[in-house]
């Protein structure tokens, strides 16, 4: 019998019986499908699309049309069978609660989404109960908002201080009582990611914030060796980038060398 398409229940039970939570962002059709076929719980279509495949320096270009259309080839590479979280860029969710209703229901009815991603704190929890009231499951984000980027002047770890720990704290209990079904904690120093994760009773994700996170993610080009760098927070399992090169070199000479095509690969 084919396996159950997981719910926002499915993670409650995972974080309440301690099981880790495998997140993983996809862009593209063959991807996710790969990711959910090797045992990934659940895929986001980050804004980071923008850096990883759309060229773009930061996620603040990213529009609604190119979010749309990533989450459509997310969800159509997985047959709708896997849970997908659709990330509302920049400015999505700012204008006014009507129009983020209006756009979060878009990755629901035309993307074919499970939920969306929203960054901030306490400036989006009477967002997050509209949503989930209005039923939008919300995946909240806090600590590090690479939305906030050109506000703060740059990428800061969150936490470091005990004001900011304290504050990480009622934002995310917050966010809890609000309605999220899970939070992604973005590069917070691990203990208070430890701390965050044993108050509230909904799956905290961590990236760059430690082990004791109830599940963790990741960016996918980053784990693949493809993002020309790798972070801090991140582990190359694989350098695709040296694979592709070598493929792209060899294709070269071969084309070059009138080594390919072969007979074989004429039609007569
Ligand atoms: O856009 C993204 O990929 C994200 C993850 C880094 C959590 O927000």
């Amino acid at each position: 019998m084919a396996e159950q398409k997981p719910s926002v229940s499915t993670f409650r039970k995972m974080k309440r019986e301690q099981k880790p939570i495998v997140m993983l962002t996809a862009y593209d059709a063959p991807t996710a499908a790969l990711a959910v076929k090797c045992g990934v719980d659940l895929l986001l279509v980050g804004d980071s699309v923008g850096n990883t495949m759309l060229g773009y320096s930061s996620t603040i270009p990213v529009t609604m049309e190119e979010s749309l259309h990533h989450c459509r080839a997310v969800v159509r590479g997985t047959q709708s069978n896997a849970f997908v979280i659709g990330d509302m860029p920049f400015m999505s969710y700012h204008v006014s609660e009507e129009s983020a209703l209006l756009n979060a229901a878009k990755f629901l009815q035309d993307a074919g989404c499970d939920a969306v991603k929203m960054e901030g704190g306490f400036d989006v929890v009477p967002l997050v109960k509209r949503m989930t009231t209005a039923g939008v499951p919300v995946c909240a984000h806090i600590g590090l908002c690479p939305q906030q980027v050109k506000v703060q002047g740059g990428y800061r770890i969150a936490g470091r201080t005990e004001d900011a720990a304290e504050r990480l704290m009622q934002e995310a209990l917050a966010l809890e009582e609000a309605g999220a079904f899970m939070i992604v904690l973005e590069c917070v120093t691990a203990p208070v990611a430890d701390k965050i994760s044993k108050a509230l009773s909904i799956p905290i994700i961590g990236i760059g914030s430690g082990s004791a996170c109830d599940g963790q993610v990741q960016v996918v080009t980053d784990i693949l060796g493809l993002s020309g760098y790798i972070p801090k927070h991140a582990k190359r399992y694989a350098n695709l980038a040296a694979v592709m090169e070598e493929a792209f070199t060899n294709y070269v000479e071969d084309v070059r060398s009138k080594q390919f095509p072969t007979a074989e690969n004429a039609h007569q």
